[in-house]
């Protein structure tokens, strides 16, 4: 069913004035309908995009525990209309300060099961708290009391949990109850919820509302603090007072290219999400992608993700502690050599760039908005808490569902994390690193466009987002960028992952004959959020990916 909502056009000489100062109307595209009511709530009472960013994102971590939170972190990519001010606020987790490079490794160097994944130790120190806290002060307009207040009643009161919560939680059952403080909250009586379930969270309304009067102190210091070093420490954590106190939001510069004439903005490291996302649009532009030639484009579209998911993997990681080679991984010369490097009448097998054969599996986790308001503010945010239900694990009385996005380190460089990404030096683990993410909030701009958009989906979100970019670059609007039928490749697996129904078998036989390998996925994938201002027309538009449960609106 289409969630897209466009706004009534207005009348030419309104377009002539509003252009250059706004659309004079807001567009929300969040995965969650309470999340996008947050939203306008908080622009109804005379906030900007950055104050409705603040309600989202809080109001995403009471009404989807499973992908987001504030135990986790996240970018959020903004443009301010006033002077232009373009930047990615980077809350992502850090390693805490006992963290090791072997600390998930048994004594024979292997990879110890869960230990990254489930529990206290799995946790890196969360951001999404200073982000919110950073976004309100230096971008919004209304205190954090009025900004947090919905997601504080959503809490506080409860909401009835939606049918993607309830599949979530009763899959993850088993690991919810190693954590008393989680099963409590996320489990009816230590069982799996059924539909009707009424999620009520309210040690996590404190946490809010000490977040709110306090601000930052309100989560690393005083009261939050001591309780989630006490749970952490008691659940085999490794987590010190210095480690929250010392958490701060960085502002970077994003990455940026150009696409066929389309400006492209996206996140910068510890993401690796722009980066990639720009290679393979690099790569590509040396094509011609051409609609009646599907077999052909997708072919060239797999083997532009194939080396540029090469390079993240040789490259990228936190820049505060690895050199990247970024200048030159988005240079048009150096994609002009990977290029060349493609045939084709055949795929170029993986392991011709290096060996090792993996599995990879994606969870609903990790979510996504995107928000423009009246004046022409943006705000394209992807958050995340890494794992469906992160750690599973909540210090006791905070309420705080805590990440296990230590997994996104290169937990054993060479090895496989839970995406199936082989990490290698660059993101092995170092006490104060962020780890390397796939999150790509995105802006795309022509003279006449701007569209904003992004998903979840841990390392397929670039191929989604790069989908995306090429489908807006064909004229397309946010509902079809949302619907795509998706494909994904990264490298190792060597092997193209498609949902149901995105290639035909004619497809699947004519690139198995160039050498591609298939594995179609158990399900759909993906949830994202998108909206598009068409400053000609002036009109905005908004999408909420068919596959999940969000809504998109303009009001
Ligand atoms: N935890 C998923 C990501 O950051 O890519």
């Amino acid at each position: 069913m289409s969630k897209l909502i466009i706004s009534l056009a207005l009348s030419a000489l309104i377009f002539n004035v509003r252009a250059a100062e706004g659309p004079g109307h807001a567009a929300i595209a969040s995965a969650h309908p309470l999340a996008t009511r947050a939203g306008f709530e908080v622009l109804e009472q005379g906030g900007n995009a950055f104050d409705a960013a603040v309600a989202v994102s809080a109001a995403l971590a009471v009404v989807e525990p499973q992908s987001s939170g504030i135990g986790g972190g996240g970018f959020w990519l903004l443009r301010r209309a006033s002077d232009g001010k373009t930047v990615m606020l980077d809350g992502r987790e850090t390693a805490p300060s006992e963290a090791r490079p072997d600390m998930y490794l048994d004594e024979y160097g292997e990879p110890r099961a869960q230990a990254s994944l489930v529990g206290a130790f799995a946790a890196g120190v969360p951001g999404l708290p200073a982000a919110l806290v950073h976004l309100s002060k230096h971008y919004g307009r209304l205190p954090l009391q009025k900004t947090l207040a919905p997601a504080i009643a959503l809490a506080e009161s409860g909401f009835e949990a939606g049918e993607r919560y309830i599949k979530a939680a009763a899959a993850h059952q088993a690991e919810l109850k190693q954590s008393p403080a989680a099963a409590v909250i996320f489990l009816d009586q230590g069982k799996a919820p059924a539909p009707g379930f009424r999620l009520l969270q309210k040690d996590l309304a404190e946490t809010l509302k000490r977040i709110a009067k306090q601000g930052g102190d309100g989560f690393y210091r005083g009261q939050t603090a001591a309780m989630l070093l006490q749970g952490v420490r008691d659940g085999g954590g490794i987590w010190q007072d210095k480690d929250l106190q010392n958490y701060r939001v960085q502002e970077r510069t994003p990455v940026s290219g150009e696409y066929r004439g389309i400006r492209v903005i996206s996140a910068a490291p510890p993401s690796s999400g722009g980066a990639v996302l720009l290679e393979a649009l690099n790569i590509l532009s040396g094509f011609r992608l051409l609609p009646d030639d599907p077999l052909g484009s997708k072919h060239v579209i797999i083997e532009a993700e194939r080396r540029a998911y090469h390079d993240r993997d040789l490259y990228l990681g936190d820049p505060g502690f690895v050199h990247i080679p970024l200048t030159r991984l988005l240079s048009p010369d150096y994609a002009a050599g990977l290029r060349a490097s493609i045939r084709l009448d055949r795929a170029l097998p993986s392991e011709m760039l290096s060996t090792s054969a993996v599995q990879s599996h994606q969870g609903d986790n990790t979510t996504h908005f995107s928000i423009i308001d009246r004046y022409g503010d943006l705000v394209t945010a992807t958050l995340s808490i890494n794992s469906v239900f992160g750690s599973c694990f909540v210090a006791a009385g905070s309420g705080v569902l805590l990440n296990d996005e230590m997994d996104d380190f290169a937990v054993a460089p060479g090895r496989p994390n839970s995406y199936g990404l082989v990490g290698g030096n660059a993101n092995a683990i170092a006490p104060g690193k962020r780890m390397l993410s796939s999150m790509t909030p995105t802006i795309l701009e022509t003279q006449d466009r701007i569209a904003l958009l992004g998903t979840p989906g841990g390392s397929r979100i670039v191929s989604m987002v790069l989908l995306g970019v090429l489908d807006f670059a064909q004229g397309h609007g946010p509902e079809s960028w949302v619907s795509i039928q998706r494909y994904h490749h990264q490298y190792l697996p060597d092997v193209v992952e498609y949902e149901p129904g995105a290639l035909n078998d004619e497809e699947v036989q004519g690139l198995s004959r160039l050498g591609h390998r298939f594995k179609q996925t158990a399900k759909p994938y993906g949830d994202m959020q998108a909206v598009l201002w068409d400053k000609k027309k002036n009109q905005l538009s908004a999408a909420s990916d068919p596959r999940g449960e969000g809504v998109a609106e303009v009001r």
